[in-house]
């Protein structure tokens, strides 16, 4: 019994372990299910029992030194390998081209947007998406029963009170007019969300830009002449613009800029309606019972505001008939902009 211990222990000791190949047989012979260091220990039973000790622990010993070998072995063979991989590498040959990523369509049109306003002297101003319902509707002369605070149109947050994800960039608004003193001249991009049912021209998310302008003696000239700057930079020098009068709850007088589109083709019919006038922004002086709200006093300052959506520009700018392409992620459509 003892020689056939030693004997299976030569056999082992001598091996030859030189690769992956024979590491990976050695495992099976001497470690694998069907290994030949098993049987021993059934046939302990036949040794005589004042030798049985003394035979478990050779087996038991017999199996350390597998079990030892065969991570040593392994050890040096993997070593060997990745030195091998690394001598291998050709510092020559040509670097493989790195797919560089794109910036999102929406995310051009408001940096091109965002450099317009810079240009005059507006400063960007960020603020939170989840607001409380004093900052989006309240302190905006929005009163408790306008349309625009129906279940409907608002995602309110279900365990916090008067919490909800900001319908338009116009929360900035009273944000920044509480915290600054006139003059202010700020735009204010950024994310909204409204609960709208999800369809080619309309999503639940997208994006405004707001813009605020407080000072001494602002008049309504003052704002057209902004506004027809922003369109002459954005759709060209010659552009047909017109303000359109309008309602909004924190402006008086409020207005709407449209932009001359054309109406020659039926794609132009669709998109603005048949009149051949595209609406691109709201806007107005902001209302002195805004500005009462948000601590500053309506009998010397005075302001305009204006608030412009970007998908809709973006889709302009880019013949791009769902809106619902901004959102999904495509690779295949993203990586159109990479140029841009
Ligand atoms: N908040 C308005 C909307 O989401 C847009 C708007 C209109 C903003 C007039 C303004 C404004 O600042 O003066 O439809």
């Amino acid at each position: 019994m003892l020689d056939k211990i030693k004997n299976i222990k030569n056999q082992m000791e001598a091996f030859p372990i030189r690769d992956i190949e024979s590491l990976e047989q050695f495992r099976i012979a001497y470690l694998g299910s069907k290994n030949i260091i098993k049987p021993l220990f059934k046939e302990m039973k036949q040794v005589p029992a004042e030798e049985r000790k003394a035979f478990g622990q050779r087996i038991n010993e017999l199996k350390q030194r597998a079990t030892a070998l065969y991570e040593a072995k392994r050890a040096t063979i993997h070593q060997a390998k990745s030195k091998d991989q690394a001598q291998s590498i050709d510092l020559s040959a040509p670097g493989y081209p790195h797919r560089i990523g794109s910036r999102h369509p929406i995310r051009i049109v408001m940096e091109k947007l965002v450099r317009i306003f810079e240009h005059i002297g507006f400063v960007v101003a960020e603020e939170r998406e989840i607001e409380d319902d004093w900052h989006n509707f309240t302190a905006m002369h929005t009163p408790d029963d306008h349309p625009a605070r129906d279940m409907q149109d608002t995602f309110y947050l279900q365990d916090a009170k008067d919490m909800l994800l900001r319908t338009h960039t116009s929360s900035v608004q009273s944000r920044v007019m509480e915290t600054q003193k006139p003059p202010i001249r700020i735009i204010a991009p950024g994310r909204v969300y409204r609960n709208e049912t999800i369809s080619a021209r309309s999503h639940c998310q997208f994006h405004q830009i707001e813009g605020l302008y407080i000072d001494k003696n602002v008049s309504f000239a003052d704002m057209k002449q902004t506004l027809f700057y922003y369109a002459r930079a954005m759709y060209g020098a010659d552009v047909k613009l017109r303000l359109r009068p309008s309602y909004f709850p924190f402006t008086e007088p409020s207005a709407e800029l449209d932009v001359y589109w054309g109406l020659e083709s039926e794609d132009d019919y669709r998109i603005t309606k048949g009149t051949g006038w595209l609406e691109v922004l709201g806007c107005g002086m902001v209302d002195p019972q805004v500005l009462t709200n948000c601590g500053i006093d309506p009998e010397i300052y005075s302001g305009f505001a204006f608030g412009m959506g970007i998908e809709r520009q973006a889709m302009l700018q880019y013949k791009i008939n769902d809106i619902r392409m901004f959102f999904e992620n495509d690779v295949r459509f993203l990586q159109q902009f990479a140029a841009e």
